[in-house]
């Protein structure tokens, strides 16, 4: 009886694992309009559930984005690398920039984890590879396959926000530096401004050897500018609704 119980327990606690995963998916998905949820639901567990965690490739998620097509936004788009919570504060309060995070797909998915297992129907939302253990792991690939989809979607001028707070504000292995910029081309985008966030005591500026490799990068068409704002500035942009945005750097 001991036994029975116990594994009813562990496919009850299984279940809650898929549940709550489809939960949070359906109920981010709803509050965009125009889409089929449900539909969209099935497409994106299929490109993970029944294969091993670590295999799954960025190709899997192709049908998924075919379904949801990236929305480009001409001139609003926002990059950004280690710099994750400044930005979304940011972009959360002043309405002039959008960012991978605010696009369908980024938004449900933000800061969720999930996986599958090979010959099992199950989804797991704990215990999956972590982002550096394996190459292909599920959540990983999805990332990538999204970056890859809005970098090709940008066109005008896009920004990037960048961390002034450390050496190497542009690190080749990011998913900027390695997918995002390598796929902007002249003239679909016509500029790129870097902002670099600083702190008082920073050491590094628009100078730094990083954002040499940067422009090096960039499709030779598209105009670079870098500008060091300060991260007080940007707050109180942001916190200011009567500023407009093209004032805050
Ligand atoms: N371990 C765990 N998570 C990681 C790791 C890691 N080693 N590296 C990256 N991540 C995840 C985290 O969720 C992190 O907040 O990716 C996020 C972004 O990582 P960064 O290194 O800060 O930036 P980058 O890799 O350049 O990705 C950001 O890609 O998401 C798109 O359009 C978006 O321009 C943005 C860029």
């Amino acid at each position: 009886l001991v036994i029975i119980v116990a594994v009813l327990l562990v496919v009850v606690i299984k279940d809650n694992e898929t549940n709550q995963l489809e939960k949070s998916f359906l109920t981010r998905c709803e509050a965009f309009e125009g889409y089929n949820c449900e539909e969209i639901w099935i497409i994106f567990k299929n490109a993970f559930v029944q294969k091993d965690p670590c295999k799954v490739p960025m190709e899997a998620y192709d049908l998924l984005f075919t379904a949801v097509p990236t929305k480009p936004s001409c001139n609003r788009m926002m990059f950004w690398t280690k710099t994750k919570d400044f930005v979304h504060d940011f972009t959360g309060k002043k309405d002039c920039f959008v960012t991978l995070e605010n696009m369908m797909l980024g938004s449900v998915l933000d800061g969720l984890t999930w996986c599958g297992k090979e010959n099992s129907d199950e989804i797991f939302t704990s215990g999956c590879p972590g982002w550096t253990d394996c190459e292909n792991n599920a959540v990983r690939s999805f990332w990538n396959k999204a970056s890859t989809e809005f970098a090709d979607a940008a066109c005008g001028d896009v920004s990037a926000m960048l961390n002034g707070s450390i050496a190497t504000p542009y690190a080749p292995t990011s998913i900027f530096a390695s997918i995002e910029v390598k796929r902007f081309t002249s003239p679909r985008v016509r500029s790129l401004t870097v902002v670099l966030v600083t702190e008082e005591k920073d050491v590094t500026n628009c100078t730094n050897a990083s954002l040499k490799n940067l422009q090096n990068d960039l499709d030779k068409g598209i105009k670079y500018s870098c500008k060091e704002v300060a991260e007080s500035q940007l707050q109180e942009c942001s916190n200011n609704p009567e500023k407009p945005c093209g004032t805050c750097w």
